[in-house]
């Protein structure tokens, strides 16, 4: 009977069996060890096919740990070098013009052709939604930028603020001359037609979010890869008030992402960024 054979079994017989349990057990903990390597988003191994990481991005399980204690975040297949992800801000400032080739849009303003395709899909989306929209601008130079800023910074000193004053105002939605992501090409300022056509209003107003046009595109342009840009509550980390007319693009994985994860094209970069420390101090 089964009982009494395993009551019957040597002492020897037992240490061999609890060898083998022992052994097994060593086996199965390197082989998770292993796996969990493997799952490591390096920048060559992350998965591609992952877009709603919510959960895994928090998640001490999908996450391996290095020295210093910092856990890789799993997140779509991408690098911080990646040209959709160039940040530009204050404290990444652009040296100087870049280079790339230019798609004229229907309204007249140059983004990058690049996102030439993209762009129009978003468009013809919200089209077909029965969206209507007017964009306002694209690519903007330097020298654009800072013809920008020197208007508004004029107007709040005409209106009686000091020059700190209207320094400050100015930047609140105007990024600095270097600092302005317009130049990238890969940002487009998008508005509801009815705002747009509104008589002394450019169009850019927060409250486009209450808009058909400002609720479809806060919802659907992750779908075509741009982010909202500048969001509420998140403005001490971009240092810009909320624009809900700014889309920025960064390819259909990492808007979806970033969008489900809430976080601000300098918090995912900074992710990023972290991971490939971890990945490079294990190589
Ligand atoms: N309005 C955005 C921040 C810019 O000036 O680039
Ligand atoms: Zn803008």
């Amino acid at each position: 009977m089964q009982t009494n054979k395993k009551h019957s079994q040597t002492p020897e017989r037992y240490a061999q069996r609890l060898r083998f349990f022992a052994g097994l057990l060593l086996a199965m903990l390197f082989f998770t060890g292993c796996t969990t390597d493997d799952d490591e988003p390096s920048n060559s191994q992350q998965d591609s096919t992952t877009s709603n990481h919510s959960e895994e991005a928090q998640s001490s399980s999908q996450a391996s740990v290095d020295e210093a204690g910092s856990k890789v975040i799993v997140t779509p297949a991408a690098s911080s070098t990646d040209w959709n992800l160039v940040l530009v801000n204050k404290e990444n400032q652009l040296a100087e013009e870049i280079a790339m080739e230019i798609y004229l849009t229907e309204s007249g303003y140059p983004i990058d052709s690049r996102i030439q395709e993209p762009y129009l899909q978003l468009l013809e989306a919200g089209k077909a939604a029965g969206m209507d929209f007017t964009m306002i601008s694209g690519y903007r130079s330097i020298e654009q930028q800072q013809a920008n800023y020197d208007v508004n910074y004029q107007n709040y000193l005409a209106a009686g603020l000091s020059e700190a004053e209207a320094r400050a105002k100015t930047e609140e939605y105007i990024a600095l001359p270097n600092a302005s992501e317009h130049t990238t090409g890969l940002a487009v300022d998008i508005t509801a037609t009815a705002l747009a056509n509104q008589e002394g209003n450019s169009g850019l107003f927060p409250d486009l979010e209450n808009y058909p046009e400002g609720l479809w595109l806060k919802e659907n342009a992750p779908k075509f890869g741009f982010v909202l840009r500048y969001p509420k509550a998140k403005e001490a980390i971009t240092g810009i008030n909320f624009e809900p007319w700014h889309f920025r693009y960064v390819g259909i994985e990492n808007a979806v992402y970033m969008t489900e994860n809430n976080l601000t094209l300098e918090e995912y970069v900074a992710i990023l960024k972290q991971n490939e420390t971890i990945g490079n101090s294990e190589q």
